[in-house]
């Protein structure tokens, strides 16, 4: 927290010292977010963030016209818009120059080489060695274009056709990674690559595979599509996360009022000044003096861009001296100083041997094509989901048919097309069936959806879906629970709901076939063990439509208890950053339900517990041995206090006895506040409180 804490009095002319402290909080927010989201270096507690945060609202809300610009208030608010404004680039969005081999790169050197010298005496003349390159990844997003005024985030604009954008600046502001205020005062148009994360992107697909609704192709046409939303509310939802590569202009920098262009001379250095302004900048860009060095780095990204969690297609070579970059200048479409080497994306020819209906969890009739192996990022596969009738008919798939394999995203293995040339008698069209191959119900499609489904309730098939995930990674995280085991347990009768799973016993793992002692211990211990486990995973194991891991994680930041999720309103929903109509209406409907309500007692009586959230993190002993009590309204939420009271060493407990240490008092205190005078135990106020911790 900023140290003024509290110190001053706003009702008598306190205007100034409200301004004073919203703009101190702002800072502190500002800060925080940076440090959580870019440096993974949090310095402040989770609770000193709620606290400020929920603070500057307050105020902001009793004193809006001293709400700052930029405030870190306003990343996810507004109503959704109608249409998206156009912005004009004020420098152009170029593109790169492409390159797809080493010979590319060699003629790319030759030619810089040629138009540096040009009117330059011999003696002059500079080497190959002399030119000194920046190498950075060829992010595989959405471009964007930030622009900032006087230190504040004014307008986020998508590339366009290069001269003209449209204005996403409601939705860019929801990419905590975005600064909305930088850590100066300074005027500057940066370009970067909005991005969403490999991981993000295949939990959403499979959600929306869940759910019946098309499902993206890969990371980058999923970001482009959030960028694009209405409604910044689903942006917000969807992960996106982005890193800058690039200023368009010279920044001007105020000291005192006063603006100053800052120059830099090199490209390198311009990157660590938007680093110092709060901006996400890779850290995978070298600078490398000669093609030699440059074409080695390129070879050894290769393999080593696949291990990260975002897509690249290539890698950008830079002239890093701006001077040079200047006299080389550009062309119509791009830069002469630059060029883009890309990577050829992985691709294997393979034989689709059959398509198969998978059951989703939600009842989803997912074809599947098994075909010969292939091996592609250096992992085999087999099989790939075709996601839907459509996508069928519109790459026209057929069994038998000769086709080309790629990752999507390098995870998710995709049939890109098919070789039609070498289509033979045998290719077989595929028809989807009429009736779930599971449990034989009749298969319907809703209008609008993409999807076939099995309607029934007990279809057996869907409930393994259902379970395999309940005890999934991202879930309940059971060790060894995997399709088979969870398929051998229902089809012998030992799970009929969730609930069952958590009362599985070692002798019931016995009576499996194939199961030994080891086998059916190892499971057994490992339920014990997860039976105590996080809200997050709980909610998320619940399987709720339309609330995955992003979205279970931001219900328990929030609400911090299950009861009080449960409890909760549709409104209590919408209070959450990201949850929109469509998850508030869901969750609400969820918890209403009285048969979701009877499962979710049975959990809870077969032994899960779930953990305290555990942003109390042990922040000082300075209340160690001291036991506390409060009573009354106080300026914030009273389990807030309880976990600041915890994270100093404190105890809370709920009625005041001659052992209590100290009673908090708010405003109208109840019974306890008596009780506390009457047993002589020394009443304080939150102001009080906040200065023992000190
Ligand atoms: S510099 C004048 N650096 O690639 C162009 N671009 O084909 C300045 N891109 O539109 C772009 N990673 O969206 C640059 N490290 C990087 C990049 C990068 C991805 C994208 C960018 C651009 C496209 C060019």
């Amino acid at each position: 927290m900023p140290d003024d804490t509290m110190d001053f009095n706003f009702n008598g002319g306190a205007a100034s010292a409200a301004s004073e402290r919203i703009r101190s909080l702002t800072e502190f927010i500002t800060r925080c977010d940076h440090e959580y989201y870019l440096l993974n270096r949090p310095s402040a507690s989770d609770i000193e963030y709620d606290r400020a945060m929920a603070e500057l609202e307050k105020l902001e809300k009793e004193h809006p016209g001293l709400k700052m610009p930029g405030s870190p208030t306003g990343r996810v608010s507004g109503s959704p818009a109608k249409e998206f404004r156009q912005i004009t680039h004020e420098t152009p969005m170029l593109s790169l120059a492409n390159s797809y081999g080493i010979e590319d790169l060699r003629d790319f050197e030759t030619r810089i080489l040629k138009d540096l010298n040009i009117g330059r005496a011999p003696s002059d003349f500079i080497k190959p060695e002399d030119i000194q390159y920046c190498v950075e990844l060829k992010f595989d997003g959405a471009s964007i274009s930030l622009t900032y005024e006087r230190g504040v985030l004014k307008s986020a604009a998508t590339r366009g056709d290069g001269r003209t954008g449209e204005d996403v600046t409601a939705n860019v502001a929801t990419i905590k990674q975005v600064p909305l205020r930088l850590a100066l005062d300074c005027d500057a148009v940066v370009r970067g690559e909005i991005f969403m994360p490999r991981s993000v992107f295949a939990a959403l697909n499979t959600a929306r595979e869940d759910a019946g609704e098309a499902v993206f192709a890969n990371p980058r046409n999923a970001a482009a599509g959030a960028l694009r939303q209405l409604d910044a509310k689903v942006t917000a939802g969807r992960g996106l996360n982005i890193f800058l590569y690039n200023l368009a202009k010279s920044p001007v920098v105020y000291e005192k009022g006063k603006g100053r262009e800052t120059a830099f001379e090199t490209h390198s250095a311009s990157l660590e000044f938007l680093a110092a302004l709060g901006m996400r900048v890779s850290e995978n860009f070298s600078v490398l003096r000669g093609m030699d060095a440059v074409i080695a780095h390129i070879e050894k990204w290769e393999t080593m861009r696949r291990s990260l969690d975002y897509d690249t297609d290539g890698m950008v070579v830079k002239v890093d001296n701006l001077a040079w970059q200047a006299s080389l200048g550009f062309t119509a479409k791009s830069p002469r100083f630059a060029m883009a080497y890309k990577y050829a994306p992985e691709r294997a020819e393979t034989v689709i041997e059959s398509i198969q209906i998978q059951v989703g969890k939600t009842g989803t009739l997912t074809p599947v094509a098994n075909f010969t192996p292939v091996t592609l990022s250096g992992t085999r596969i087999a099989r790939a989901s075709l996601h839907n009738a459509d996508e069928i008919e519109a790459k026209d798939i057929r069994e038998n048919d000769h086709v080309i394999i790629e990752k999507a995203g390098e995870i998710i293995p995709q049939v890109v097309e098919v070789i039609v040339s070498r289509r033979g008698p045998d290719s077989k069209k595929f028809t989807m069936p009429s009736e779930c191959p599971a449990c034989g119900s009749p298969a319907v499609r809703n209008e609008g959806e993409a999807a076939w489904r099995c309607v029934s309730l007990s279809c057996p098939a869907q409930f393994i879906r259902k379970a395999e995930y309940f005890a999934s990674k991202r879930a309940l995280d059971f060790e060894g629970f995997g399709e088979k085991v969870i398929e051998t347990l229902v089809e012998h009768g030992l799970i009929g709901d969730m609930a069952d799973i958590l009362k599985l016993r070692y002798e019931d793992f016995l009576k499996l076939p194939r199961f030994k002692e080891k086998l059916a211990s190892k499971l057994a211990l490992e339920i014990e063990k997860k039976k105590n486990t996080t809200l997050n995973r709980f909610i998320t194991a619940l399987q709720i439509p339309f609330v995955g891991e992003t979205t279970a994680a931001s219900l328990a930041g929030h609400f911090k208890s299950f009861e009080k999720i449960a409890a909760a309103s549709p409104e209590d929903f919408l209070a959450v950053g990201e949850i929109g109509e469509k998850i508030a209406a869901s969750l609400a409907r969820f918890f209403s339900n009285a048969k979701n309500a009877g499962i979710i007692n049975k959990i809870f009586e077969a032994g899960l517990r779930i953990e305290a959230i555990s942003s109390v993190r042990a922040e000082s002993d300075r209340l160690a041995n001291r036991s506390f009590v409060i009573t009354g309204t106080l300026s914030v939420p009273r389990d807030s206090v309880e976990e600041l009271i915890e994270a100093h060493g404190g105890s809370n407990a709920s009625s005041v006895s001659k052992k209590t240490s100290f009673v908090v008092a708010g405003d109208s205190p109840g019974s306890k506040f008596d009780k506390a005078v009457k047993l002589g135990v020394s009443v304080i106020t939150y102001e009080q409180l906040l200065k023992m911790i000190e």
